[in-house]
């Protein structure tokens, strides 16, 4: 979603904004602008589109002692030059770029309006940039203090004002803002990939707090001008994380690195002496995860699905009643927090709003909240009850793909720690953790079928509808297959139950709309056999996954995947794979930006 950067130092001010705003395109978005404050003006250049078309318009060097930069996800107004930020107030004096959406902007509007200022952009956002002026005293730290206690909504703002060479000021309310520190250079940013080409110094801001920035000074405040003392953190992501790396695209690269990013997520993790799972971030005694009655995961898009896959494996393992909800719908229906019961709330980005707001409201209730989290420091890990943090590395391109597998692994993890305290015997554990420690060579495997997918992908990229079908613990995989073919090469796919199609869907089944079907060697194969035979008895398509030597589904099926026999719960990891794999090269065929699909956002920070 939305971008900011902001950038205090003697760097050239036009390079440093826009490379910032080169690193975040990933969120998503469709315009970007920069503001550069010199002793003559402030220079605003934005543009509705990609910020290539930014660069073109932006002649020269840009000279200046700070600046601010934005890229835009739309919101309130059309994608057009003047609804880009930044916004500068009537007299061109102050420049602001906003993150969040500010919810009482019409009446502010009617008001500054009445008095006769005028606007340039249709956005909630320009409100800020006259509010400011307006109250500005000869102290813009000042006025963005009193302005945000005006507004109603989210915000993270990064301001600029003619009168004060070399300063900025940030502020943020349920928007991310962090404070890059380096050597005689500040930079403030909603997202630390843009700045982590120049530092790995971080102090990331809270609520309600205010931060004014020099080349070689901070000051962080509350709202009521009160000193904060901020700890810095050291970011431990690599720049080599946030490149491509060889690789075509982001999503290329990501899906690659799975081996080691799920391995990552169960690095000292697992304990052999004790065939157990070890997760010292939950913060829960022993007596606690004993006394567990109940397991409830709250969540949204694949994180979601990571946390229907869990529920399958909580329950048949650990015993443990275990439901899934939709992060968005949790907010609004007034959940019932049971005793006994831990809640996980799963996000890769750690910044989903519905999945935050829902997590509150659990809070509020007196739930204990867990986060699953990829991006450290991130609201969800940090206002969380306790958590795990998957250690994928910096998930770039839009759709999910290593952070799901590493949610898994995380899951997988935390299940065999609670199931060793009920049922599970130490035999069965061992089994469990030495066929975990096995999926990363299996995921190998399984990534030495590109070529082969590709060719599949490259027979069937033009059917315009899809059906995805798996069983049991794999039913929620299917899910994830079509959410990823949907989002990256826009063809229509729906996830079912294999046994679900008979019930209505089958009614799609022509050829033109090809199903896959998830066979693993579980205990659902033959009924799930039985499914594939409804469809091809129906004239549909097959394409199976399945596992390899079954030469049965081989031979129904039309095109078929053969991954490495596995333990029956780990199927969900090598059967992802594939799918991720077939929607990537579908969407080349089809010449889609697979790393930033239409309207999509990496994270999605509005409700
Ligand atoms: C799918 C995708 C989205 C996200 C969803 C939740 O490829 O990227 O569906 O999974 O927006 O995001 P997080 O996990 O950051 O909360």
């Amino acid at each position: 979603m939305c971008g900011i950067i902001g950038y205090c130092g003697p760097k050239p001010m036009g390079e440093v904004l826009l490379e910032g705003l080169k690193r975040m395109e990933y969120r998503g978005y469709d315009s970007a602008g920069i503001a550069v404050r010199s002793n003559a003006e402030i220079t605003v250049i934005k543009r509705a589109g990609k910020i290539a078309t930014l660069r073109e318009a932006v002649q020269g060097e840009l000279e200046g002692d700070c600046g601010i930069g934005h890229t835009r996800w739309a919101t309130h107004g059309g994608v057009t030059d003047e609804n880009a930020h930044p916004h500068l107030d009537a007299a061109g004096k102050v420049a602001i770029v906003h993150n969040g959406i500010i919810e009482n902007y019409s009446v502010l509007r009617e008001k500054l309006a009445a008095e006769g200022v005028e606007f340039a952009s249709e956005t909630d956002s320009e409100v800020i940039a006259h509010l400011i002026a307006k109250l500005y005293d000869g102290n813009l730290a000042a006025a963005v203090q009193q302005v945000v206690q005006l507004l109603k909504g989210t915000y993270g703002i990064a301001v600029t004002h003619i009168d004060e060479p070399g300063v900025l000021v940030g502020a943020r309310n349920g928007s991310p803002l962090v404070l890059g520190v380096g050597e005689q250079e500040m930079f403030l940013a909603s997202d630390v990939t843009a700045i982590l080409g120049h530092t790995k110094q971080a102090i990331y801001l809270e609520d309600g707090e205010i931060v004014t920035i020099t080349a070689d000074d901070y000051r962080t405040t509350d709202l009521q001008s009160r000193k904060v003392d901020k700890h810095i953190q050291i970011i431990n992501w690599e720049l080599e994380e946030i490149e491509k790396g060889g690789y075509r695209h982001f999503m290329e690269k990501e899906i690659f690195e799975q081996p080691e990013s799920i391995l990552r997520a169960m690095q000292g993790r697992l304990d052999h002496e004790y065939a157990t799972g070890h997760l010292g971030g939950l913060n829960m005694s022993k007596k606690e995860l004993l006394d567990l009655e109940r397991v409830k995961i709250i969540a949204a898009g694949t994180s979601f699905y990571a946390g229907l896959v869990a529920s399958y494996l909580i329950e048949s393992i650990a015993r443990i009643p275990c439901t899934v909800e939709l992060a968005a719908e949790v907010r609004y229906r007034n959940p019932i927090v049971e005793r006994n019961s831990i809640y996980f709330a799963i996000s890769q980005s750690g910044e989903t709003a519905d999945t935050l707001y829902a997590m509150r409201e659990l809070q509020r209730k007196g739930a204990r909240v867990l986060g699953i989290c990829n991006v450290v420091g991130a609201t969800i890990p940090r206002e969380s009850d306790g958590g795990v943090y998957i250690h994928s590395g910096p998930e770039i391109a839009v759709a999910s793909t290593k952070a799901f597998t590493s949610q898994l692994t995380a899951l997988y993890v935390f299940t065999l720690l609670i199931a060793r305290m009920r049922h599970m015997s130490y035999e069965a554990g061992m089994m469990f953790v030495q066929a975990l420690e096995e999926v990363p060579d299996q995921v190998a495997k399984v990534l030495n079928l590109a070529p082969a997918i590709a060719e599949i992908a490259h027979k069937y990229h033009e059917a315009r509808n899809f059906l995805f079908l798996g069983r049991g613990i794999n039913y929620p995989v299917a899910f994830e297959g079509a959410l990823k073919l949907k989002e990256i090469s826009y063809i229509h796919a729906e996830g079912y139950s294999a046994a679900e199609v008979k019930h209505g869907p089958i009614a799609l089944i022509s050829p033109d709309t090809p199903s896959l079907f998830l066979v693993p060697d579980d205990a659902l194969r033959e009924k799930v056999i039985s499914n594939m035979k409804e469809v091809k008895a129906r004239n549909g398509q097959v394409i199976a996954v399945c596992v390899e030597d079954d030469h049965e589904v081989a031979a129904l099926a039309d095109d078929v995947i053969m991954v490495p026999r596995v333990h029956e719960l780990m199927y969900p990891f090598v059967m992802t794979i594939p799918l991720q794999l077939f929607a990537y090269y579908t969407a080349l065929e089809l010449g889609r930006d697979v790393d930033q699909p239409r309207n999509l956002a990496k994270s999605v920070t509005v409700e």
